[in-house]
């Protein structure tokens, strides 16, 4: 099986180190706090070598919840490698994706915690594969939620890691999943189809968004005086790969990009009664999650104000070519447009919830047998769950 190092972060320390420790695996589980953070260079002065840690996952429709979890899994060490589990091998343990891997893969490099991705790998964390990992990639620690990963015969995915104490666990984000998100979307394709939903399956999303949660993913910094501010703005609902696309446009066209997240009220009367699938503190978490963005307006209005272009000393607005919409028969970036600082930009991936929402009706049996395996599995999780600080 192939695995492609995507990023380059990695390189350059501990060779020795690592291969030591990988051929003393398995006996050990001290090996983790042994574990030397320094090597001598020649003046005798220590050198500190980045402690490396790993996360895996299928981060499908990649929402907020694994954004958290890799924020903490990169407060573990120093550098952040995600392996992206591959779509066979989650057909296989999960039932079908919503996404496909190379989807999958850009949301997870998007991401503002993640220094490295490795491609294609296994759902189960292998004796051979965790080897692989420790001696070529010089992770120290593996690092999964407190959840429970399970192969379909029942045994632990992260046995072995866990055998050798070079394993950690991470709190696993409350309130949201991709059950939570394809059991949104698929409501909403029943409904869009005619559809009477009953109101005990419209569950109502339960992420309790807190300050502290909103400060650990923002920035702490303002907008900067001098900035060329780039203003982009929507709803950015189910962040998805043209998300990511328009936010890294809007990176290329200044120093600063402000993220206008739109209120639920003005998504909902834009897009109908079904829209958003996730409320507007979840939607800016994704966003500011995302490495192209650098501070967002929650519950942003979708007109353009002098306040807004004033207050946040906005030097460019860009949209996506197809983009512009009227409220009350008047174009939201009129303002913008009127003071030259408008900038189209193209739409190079034809995504949107809709479609996704599609991707999931066309295969509605697999994923509502899925969510329904998955749901249960979550439940006895909730029923069972004890504390566990976060990192
Ligand atoms: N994770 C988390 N909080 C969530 C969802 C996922 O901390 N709400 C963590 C998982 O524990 C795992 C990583 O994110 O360490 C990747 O999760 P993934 O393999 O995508 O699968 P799930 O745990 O099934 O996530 P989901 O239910 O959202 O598919």
């Amino acid at each position: 099986m192939a695995h492609v190092f995507v990023a380059g972060a990695l390189v350059g320390y501990g060779v020795a180190r690592a291969r030591r420790r990988a051929r003393a695996g398995g006996d050990d589980a001290g090996d983790v706090d042994d574990a030397p953070r320094a090597t001598k260079t020649d003046d005798d002065a220590p050198k500190k070598r980045p402690i490396v840690v790993y996360m895996d996952g299928c981060f499908d429709t990649m929402h907020y919840g694994h954004a958290n979890a890799l924020r903490q899994a990169r407060a573990c060490g120093d550098k952040l490698l995600v392996g992206v589990v591959n779509d066979a091998e989650i057909r296989r343990c999960k039932g079908p994706p919503v996404c496909d891997e190379r989807e999958r893969v850009e949301a997870v490099e998007a991401c503002k915690w993640v220094d490295g991705v490795i491609t294609d790998v296994p759902y189960e964390v292998t004796d051979a594969f965790t080897d692989e990992l420790f001696a070529k990639h010089e992770v120290d620690y593996v690092i999964h939620g407190d959840d429970p990963c399970l192969l379909p015969d029942g045994s632990d995915a992260y046995a072995y890691p866990k055998r050798i104490g070079r394993y950690k666990e991470i709190k696993r984000t409350e309130g949201v999943s991709t059950t939570d998100i394809v059991g949104r979307l698929l409501r909403m394709g029943a409904r869009a189809a005619g559809e009477e939903v009953k109101e005990e399956e419209a569950k109502e999303a339960t992420f309790c968004t807190t300050s502290a949660r909103i400060a650990q993913f923002g920035t702490n910094a303002g907008v900067p005086t001098d900035a060329k501010v780039v203003y982009v703005h929507g709803a950015f609902d189910v962040f998805n790969r043209g998300h990511i696309d328009l936010l890294r446009q809007a990176k290329t066209r200044g120093d600063f990009v402000l993220v206008g997240v739109h209120a639920d009220a003005e998504v909902r009367a834009r897009r109908g009664a079904e829209h958003p699938v996730l409320n507007e503190k979840e939607r800016a978490l994704s966003v500011l999650a995302c490495r192209y963005a650098d501070e967002v307006v929650i519950g942003a209005p979708a007109m353009i104000t002098n306040d807004l272009l004033t207050t946040f000393n906005v030097k460019v607005v860009i949209a996506e070519d197809d983009e512009p919409y009227a409220v009350g028969g008047v174009d939201v970036n009129a303002l913008a447009v009127e003071r030259g600082l408008y900038e189209r930009v193209p739409r190079r991936h034809d995504c949107s919830v809709l479609g996704v929402a599609k991707r999931i009706m066309e295969n509605r049996a697999e994923f509502e047998a899925r969510n329904a395996r998955k749901t249960k599995s979550e439940s006895a999780y909730y029923a069972e769950k004890k504390h566990v600080a976060e990192s």
